[in-house]
């Protein structure tokens, strides 16, 4: 196994140590060699994604996937089981056929869905799990509507618990120079100079309110992190390579290109909305960050969470326990009577004097070919989008 080498600089990875367990030479060889005659479970690509995420450290302190006490306690207190705070399950659920036969101290390969081996699974545990206590809790609710509720109600029964070992990374094609692992985003940060970083979650298109934003947050620390989500997102989300489109044109025009790096986060959507979003802060504090931006209703979905809750759970934490500062905004638009982007909390007007658009007006407006107001989108951003819109045949984007 290697040690990344972190510079002094940044902020210390949740828990203390940025984990990275890739094997390399012998032992990678030797794993290779094993695996063979291992049990084999496919993983799904939201598996691949966690599987990712462990292997580059970003799910720093967790080494694998999660046991019984981790997990009971993540679900019920937001802590694992040595109480660090952490506030999603991170697991490797198997149907109870698949679990049959698999045996507790013995290794298990880890294969994508063409059969490539991605990693190793030191199986420690086997254990079945609630899946409606574990939505009640981590999602706060037990509707199947929510697709983050939806995607635990389809996983398996039984889940696998135990530390992995990678032994081939999962391949992607897309968006190569911008797939940086935290010790990359960590070096990249420390050679700019930037002692202090935002980061910035993103399922979306960067529109004016999301602009305002990080760059509000820019003004106060020295550099910005946009990490955009890459993994597994709804269906109607706008699609990765699109939104990588628009955030290039967007950074190329409107952004200081020596304090914004683009780099994309591997893990997939869960749309848990608070939990959510203590999670999103911990992964980019592994990232490197020291800030990290929560608006309105970060990470939510429909009308499950209150437009602040995001905000609100970032109280039940004591000083220091996250070890990354959140900045938190208002909902923020653009005000014809200001002549600028403001939010709730600085701007005295009504809703007339300020463009919002809700997401169903801007998809039909994309779809149709206008575009929407150069207030609330950049134009640069409005033509990827409806280039997108008109390329693909089944176009049923939010926005
Ligand atoms: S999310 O699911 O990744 O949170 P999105 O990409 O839309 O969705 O939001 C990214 C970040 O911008 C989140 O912190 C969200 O709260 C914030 N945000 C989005 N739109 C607004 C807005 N109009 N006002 C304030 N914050 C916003």
């Amino acid at each position: 196994m290697t040690e990344q080498t972190v510079p002094s600089e940044t902020i210390p990875a949740h828990g203390g140590r940025l984990v990275n367990p890739i094997a390399e030479g012998e032992e990678r060889e030797a794993l290779l060699e094993r695996a063979g005659s291992l049990p084999a479970v496919l993983l799904s690509p939201r598996l691949i994604s966690d599987l990712e995420m462990l292997a580059i450290g970003g799910y720093s302190p967790l080494e694998g996937f999660m046991g019984k006490e981790d997990y009971r306690r993540v679900v019920d207190e937001m802590r694992l089981a040595g109480g660090l705070v952490w506030p999603m399950p991170v697991t490797l659920p198997v149907s109870a056929d698949e679990a049959e036969g698999l045996t507790e101290g013995t290794g298990v390969a880890l294969q994508d869905e063409s059969g490539r081996l991605l990693a190793v699974l030191d199986l420690q545990e086997v254990f079945l799990y609630d899946k409606r206590h574990e939505a009640e809790e981590v999602y706060r609710t037990t509707d199947d509507a929510h697709p983050g509720v939806a995607a635990v109600y389809a996983q398996g029964d039984v889940l696998l618990a135990g530390r992995v070992t990678v032994v081939n990374r999962p391949r992607h094609d897309d968006f190569p120079q911008h797939r940086l692992d935290p010790a990359r985003t960590r070096a990249a940060f420390a050679e700019r100079g930037w002692r202090t970083v935002v980061g910035f979650q993103t399922r979306n298109p960067v529109h004016r309110a999301h602009e305002y934003i990080q760059k509000c947050a820019l003004e106060t620390v020295d550099g910005l992190l946009l990490h955009p989500i890459v993994g597994e997102t709804k269906d109607d989300d706008i699609p990765a390579d699109v939104r990588m489109r628009c955030y290039e044109v967007l950074l190329e025009r409107y952004y200081p290109a020596d304090r914004v790096l683009l780099a994309v986060n591997p893990a997939a959507m869960r749309y848990a909305g608070p939990r959510e979003a203590i999670f999103h802060a911990l992964v980019r504090k592994n990232f490197g960050c020291t800030h990290f931006i929560v608006g309105r209703d970060h990470a939510g979905v429909g009308n499950y969470y209150g437009p602040f809750d995001a905000q609100r759970i970032f109280e039940e934490f004591g000083p220091g326990e996250l070890g990354i500062t959140p900045m938190f905004f208002d909902n923020t638009f653009y005000c014809h009577a200001c002549f600028g982007m403001a939010s709730a909390k600085t701007c005295p007007h009504d809703d007339e004097a300020r463009v919002i658009l809700s997401g169903t007006q801007v998809r039909e407006m994309l779809k149709s070919g206008v575009a929407p107001p150069p207030e609330f989108t950049r134009p640069e951003v409005a033509q990827v989008l409806m280039e997108a819109m008109q390329e693909r045949t089944t176009p049923r984007y939010a926005v």
